[in-house]
């Protein structure tokens, strides 16, 4: 038995990284995955991919800040499928600048994508997901939304945002059947952090932060995104799962 049969599934920066290879993933265990990114041909590549392996999967140009494209995104959804069961809020935009020389602009832009993005997807993905008995979203955060870092202060804030931001919406919605859950990836080895890990000494330094030895994958975090998809984990909400490696335990 698949684990996502049928199961409608929105994945926000499904373009690339850590949303591609859930949207390969989710789409082998039945689900039928709506790809989204601001980057609709990078989507559509991924989106051939599923369906030349026989699964289901359409691309959507979407800017998670923009509510106007949320609004058309979701009403595109249920006049595809009249469902939506899943919804993956995972796009977002890492910056490791210090508070001190962080521009406002900067510190907005990230607090646009990383959080503001969540709250809309949310907001306008949960009317039609009430419509189903059962329903799963997963906020992406990360373990800089759990602890500080000498990098960063926007990120970090976005992050702890989303973490709260998922709880409130946890409570919010249970009596409509939807659940709400935060994963918080450590480092993970996608074009995000590339520039961390480009250099021989970046790759050992944060390797030598993590109890398990290792950098991890975006198969690492997709397995904790499909548990959590899945109904497997239908007592479970308003809680986050840590995938780091044991980073953030020490
Ligand atoms: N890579 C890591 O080490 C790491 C660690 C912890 C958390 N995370 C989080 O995991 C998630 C996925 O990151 P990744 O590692 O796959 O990064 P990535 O850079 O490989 O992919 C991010 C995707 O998001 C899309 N995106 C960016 N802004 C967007 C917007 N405004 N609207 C729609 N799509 C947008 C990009 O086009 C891209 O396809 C992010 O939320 C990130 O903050 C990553």
């Amino acid at each position: 038995m698949e684990r996502l049969q049928n199961k409608v599934t929105l994945i926000t920066g499904a373009g690339k990284g850590q949303g591609a290879y859930e949207a390969e993933l989710f789409a082998s265990e039945g689900a039928k995955v709506v790809l989204a990114d601001v980057n609709l041909e990078s989507c559509v590549e991924i989106q051939k991919k599923i369906e030349s392996k026989g699964g289901h999967a359409i691309s959507m140009s979407l800017d998670v800040t923009s509510e106007s494209e949320w609004i058309k995104c979701v009403r595109r959804i249920q006049n595809t499928y009249n469902a939506l069961h899943v919804l993956v809020n995972n796009a977002g935009i890492y910056s490791r600048i210090p508070i001190m020389d962080a521009s406002t602009k900067e510190f907005q832009q990230i607090i646009d994508v990383n959080l503001k993005g969540v709250f809309l997807g949310t907001k306008h993905s949960i009317p039609l997901m009430k419509k189903s008995d059962f329903s799963s979203i997963i906020n992406i955060s990360s373990t800089a939304g759990l602890v500080g870092n000498q990098g960063g202060g926007a990120y970090g804030a976005s992050k702890g945002g989303v973490r709260l931001f998922t709880k409130y919406t946890a409570i919010q919605h249970a009596t409509d059947g939807i659940r709400a859950n935060s994963v918080h990836p450590g480092p993970i080895d996608t074009d995000m952090i590339a520039e961390n890990l480009s250099t021989k000494e970046g790759r050992a330094s944060s390797i030598s932060k993590i109890p398990l030895g290792r950098i991890g994958n975006s198969h690492d975090v997709a397995m904790a995104v499909l548990f959590l998809a899945s109904d497997e984990s239908s007592f479970v909400t308003g809680s986050e799962i840590v995938v780091d490696g044991g980073l953030t335990a020490q």
